[in-house]
């Protein structure tokens, strides 16, 4: 997806250079307020075209839960108590259960070493090593809830993650993540988190 967006963006930056009469300079493009709310403006189709909702503004009306689903009070926080619950339980306590109570059995999954769904998970996270984890900035907004966490890889080299969670009526219905190994040097004076 990120490979159809840069050919819409090259598109519109090529596009808006040949109807110009200056010279285009590639390097000016991002002072172009025209410019930048175009290719926002493909981001949401974008992530329309992908299933996703429209982004936080029209997410956060409140949803419709079906009556069974007693933890349907749906505020950013309680999607948030959700993750935090999820995370711990399962990464920490090794509570696999809380896959069942939380995740959708057709999750769509964005972390490209699991499939979709809920088995690939679970095979996964079984045979996943123990490691410890610290949660930093849980941040919830509408249905999507962010963790930044401190972590270790298979080899107990350190690792800063960002996991991205998206909710619908209490249940885990979309993950993504981004990694990045802890070096030993910095070039500034603080820790990564
Ligand atoms: C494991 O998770 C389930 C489902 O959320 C929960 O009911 C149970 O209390 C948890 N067990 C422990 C030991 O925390």
């Amino acid at each position: 997806m990120r490979g159809i967006i840069l050919c819409a963006i090259f598109g519109v930056i090529s596009a808006s250079a040949v109807a110009s009469t200056e010279p285009f300079n590639w390097r000016d493009w991002a002072k172009r307020p025209s410019i930048i709310k175009r290719i926002g403006a493909l981001a949401q189709s974008e992530l329309a075209k992908a299933g996703h909702g429209p982004g936080p503004s029209s997410a956060c009306q409140p949803v419709e839960c079906p009556e069974s689903r007693d933890r349907c009070k749906f505020s950013p926080e309680k999607n948030k108590e959700v993750v935090l619950d999820f995370y711990s339980q399962v990464f920490v306590l090794r509570n696999f259960s809380v896959v069942d109570a939380y995740y959708d059995p057709d999750i769509l999954q964005h972390n490209p070493y699991i499939g979709d769904g809920k088995k690939p998970f679970m095979e996964y996270i079984v045979t996943s090593k123990v490691v410890p984890f610290q949660i930093f900035r849980p941040v919830a907004d509408c249905d999507l809830v962010y963790l930044h966490v401190k972590t270790e890889d298979d080899r107990n080299k350190p690792l800063a993650i960002v996991d991205i969670f998206r909710l619908d009526c209490g249940t885990i219905v979309e993950h993504w993540d981004v990694a990045q190994e802890i070096p030993g040097k910095s070039a500034n004076p603080r820790a990564m988190f």
